[in-house]
């Protein structure tokens, strides 16, 4: 029995319908498996605006900070991705809450569902089999350098910094993941133009000779971008940095058929928070139409985390289940007209073991 404290940020959006999903099917297992799981539910994003002026208000920090595990459904708002101007930004949040819990390494699984192969928009021959793990850096780089204007406010800059211990650290848990799996390593970079990149490269060459039977390689991105589309079976892990893997991971996303698919988990050394790589989809907001799946799968890496790794593939199966049966959201079949709370709950009760979990 494991008595476990998450802390569950909604956020905007279609957020707080996949989390209620997530934390439905998290009270299922917890049934089943006679845990005690605590939700206590904080702002952050555009909503924690709206209601206190902050994108990551303090309480929802120090309640992060003391949790065993974070969930996050998804964080933004049109208004103020139109207006460059706007003081204060949701994603400052996120990201602020990323930095203040040391979250340095982003993982990200891309798998194509046999189910679904014919839904992804390439063909299925070419992605049957794809299992990826991308490790994309998360507190450093581009998104946390310096960044300004000059020149009147017509010039603008983002540097770009990385330490090799920053590199270090999320090399080593890449490493650790090929040796359990496919024993292969990408390193993607751009170290034919950046400084940064030859760094990582350097760094990487060498770590290499401790991880003996791990295989490196190393791909420009642009290249990179081209090969997760012509042959995706061709990668098992994949390391990068914090945008190179931002931008390949939502690229590898169309291997699953849906953006709706993925989840994903950022961990450091004392801390860790689970949310689907998928934005806030305001246009969705509220119709029953999003996808929680990537959501419930988050819930399922969170359970990993906790070493409870029955608990995950229970959740992974009962995925699996829901797509065998096809009861899945528009996006990937449109006739059916699951919504999100149907497919959720499909979920929770196929992990409680209901025999017939057909919908009625
Ligand atoms: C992601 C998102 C975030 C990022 C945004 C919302 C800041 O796109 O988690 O991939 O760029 O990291
Ligand atoms: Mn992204």
């Amino acid at each position: 029995i494991l008595s476990k404290r998450i802390v569950v940020l909604p956020g905007d959006g279609i957020g707080p319908e996949v989390c209620g999903e997530a934390v439905r099917v998290l009270h299922a297992v917890a049934d089943r498996f006679g845990h005690a799981f605590h939700f206590d539910y904080q702002l952050m994003g555009a909503c924690a605006i709206d209601a206190t002026g902050a994108p990551l208000p303090d309480a929802t920090l120090a309640a992060c900070h003391q949790a065993d595990a974070v969930l996050l459904g998804a964080i933004g708002d049109p208004k103020y991705d139109n207006n460059p101007a706007a003081p204060v930004r949701p994603e400052q949040g996120l990201l602020r809450l990323r930095k203040e819990l040391g979250l340095y390494a982003n993982i990200r699984p891309v798998t194509a569902y046999d189910q679904l192969l014919e839904h992804s928009p390439l063909k299925a021959e070419r992605i049957q089999g794809t299992d990826i793990l991308i490790f994309r850096e998360l507190t450093g780089g581009v998104y946390f350098g310096e960044k300004g204007r000059f020149d009147d406010g017509n010039s603008a800059y983002d540097n770009c910094t990385y330490s090799r211990a920053e590199i270090e650290r999320i090399a080593h848990r890449a490493f650790r993941a090929a040796e359990t799996r496919r024993h292969k390593l990408t390193l993607v970079d751009k170290a034919n133009v950046l400084e940064t990149s030859r760094l990582w490269r350097e760094t990487v060459q060498q770590l290499a000779p401790q991880y003996p039977s791990v295989a490196l390689d190393y791909l420009f991105v642009d290249n990179a971008a081209m090969q997760i589309i012509l042959n995706p079976r061709q990668f098992d892990v994949i390391l990068t940095e914090n945008m190179f893997g931002d931008i390949i991971s939502d690229e590898a996303s169309v291997i699953a058929g849906s953006l709706g698919l993925l989840p994903s988990a950022s961990v450091g050394d004392a801390a860790a928070l689970f949310e689907p790589i998928h934005g806030s989809y305001p246009q969705a907001k509220g119709k029953g139409i999003a996808n929680p799946i990537a959501t419930i799968l988050s819930a399922a890496m969170l359970l990993d985390h906790f070493g409870l790794p029955e608990e995950a593939d229970t959740v992974r199966d009962a995925v699996q289940h829901a797509l065998d049966q096809q009861v899945v959201t528009p996006e990937l079949n449109p006739a059916t007209r699951y919504t999100t709370e149907q497919v959720g709950s499909f979920i929770a009760y196929a992990v409680l073991d209901i025999a017939d979990c057909e919908m009625h």
